[in-house]
């Protein structure tokens, strides 16, 4: 097989981390005979400030020739975040209609969690985020704006195809896990798009009497990520619930400099998007020790999802020997590797 992979490094450490997935790729490519063909795309804040867009008109049409997107991160000091956020990167998931965003939260072995005694098997879940609609929304905006009756309004928009096809992805994961779902509402508080959110869960729940469900506030649902991570198997959330949740429960498994994200659009109607959960690091960016395995993990997942399942497993099985020998990590993991010397280990455990 042969794929065509589009790569955006972006900004900041995106610049550092990419060139990394890219050599762990094409190793893999060779050893498990199948072919990568990569192009690259310039698109960024550079980008913008160069040609007054994060990218061209047709950048979209663009990337709709490749059977996935590679990205390391968007945003740079000097441009504002809505600005190159929503130029390049929301764009890019709403039209590709890539409506999961799946981030697993695991501990691997020989990465210490902040959270006090806590072994691999007490963390290891799966947050499934709604990435196309909820709070994330461009309805609203300002109105007597300057004068003292000044006020923004935001719109938050969850239709029933957009929930539905969202909570039925998560029970469908619950269902090949460990049984268990957990949803992330609010009903008690935002009285209308919540315990909307709730009863949507409730009708499908009825589809999967084998899965186990719950549902918690998300106020005590960050409490519990922290207490009881031992609880959770599925985690299902709104756009802006998912979001906190998936910085959240990565940092109780060692940091977001190891957490991945796939922007996946199930149906492969578009290409889906690849890209590590953090940002682009400026206080960091430029020195070369920014943790990689944040973008290998994602290449991971982005190798499963092409169908390369035996090449997948390697990777994660060289990026868990790695942090288990704990003898070349990064400095958010306690080591002093730079981002390259920690690629290269994993390239020797391949
Ligand atoms: P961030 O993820 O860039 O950084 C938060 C902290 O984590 C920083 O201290 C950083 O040094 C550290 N960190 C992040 N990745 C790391 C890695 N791989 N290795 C070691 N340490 C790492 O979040 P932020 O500071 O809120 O945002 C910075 C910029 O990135 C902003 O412009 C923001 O909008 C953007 N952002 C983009 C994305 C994306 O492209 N998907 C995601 C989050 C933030
Ligand atoms: C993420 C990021 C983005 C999001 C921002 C940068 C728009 O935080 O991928 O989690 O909120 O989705
Ligand atoms: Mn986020």
């Amino acid at each position: 097989m042969s794929y065509r992979i589009a790569l955006i490094p972006g900004d900041g450490i995106g610049q550092e981390v990419i060139p990394e997935g890219v050599r762990v790729l094409q190793a893999l490519a060779g050893d498990f005979g199948f072919a990568l063909e990569f192009a690259e795309f310039p698109y960024s804040c550079q980008h913008y400030l160069d040609h007054g867009a994060m990218m061209p008109p047709d950048g979209i049409e663009q990337l709709s020739r490749f059977d996935a997107i590679f990205l390391g991160a968007v945003g740079a000091p000097g441009v504002a975040d809505h600005v190159s956020l929503w130029g390049l990167l929301v764009p890019i998931r709403r039209e590709f209609d890539q409506y999961v965003n799946l981030r697993p939260v695991k501990l691997l072995p020989g990465v210490r969690s902040p959270l006090a005694d806590r072994k691999p098997e007490e963390i290891d879940f799966l947050v499934v985020r709604e990435n196309t609609e909820g709070e994330y929304s461009t309805i609203g905006g300002r109105v007597f704006e300057g004068t003292e009756r000044e006020a923004v309004l935001q719109q938050s928009v969850f239709t029933r195809h957009g929930v539905d096809r969202i909570l039925r992805y998560a029970f469908e994961a619950a269902k090949a896990r460990r049984g268990k779902l957990a949803s992330a509402t609010k009903s008690n508080g935002i009285i209308h798009t919540m315990p909307y959110w709730d009863e949507r869960v409730a009708a499908m729940a009825k589809h999967y009497p084998q899965v186990e469900v719950s549902q918690f506030h998300i106020d005590i649902l960050t409490a519990h990520f922290v207490q009881h991570p031992d609880w959770f198997d599925v985690v299902v959330g709104s756009n802006l619930f998912g979001d906190i949740l998936s910085d959240l429960g990565p940092a109780c498994a060692g940091g977001i400099g190891i957490a991945p994200s796939a922007n996946l659009n199930p149906e492969k109607r578009f290409p889906s998007m690849f890209e590590p959960v953090h940002g682009s690091a400026p206080d960091i960016a430029g020195q070369g020790i920014a943790n990689p395995i944040a973008t290998l993990w994602t290449a991971q997942m982005m190798l499963d999802f092409l169908g390369e399942a035996r090449a997948a497993a390697a990777l994660m099985g060289a990026i868990e020997a790695v942090c288990a020998e704990g003898k070349t990590l990064t400095r958010d993991l306690g080591g002093t590797a730079s981002t390259r010397e920690m690629t290269d280990a994993v390239l020797a455990k391949l």
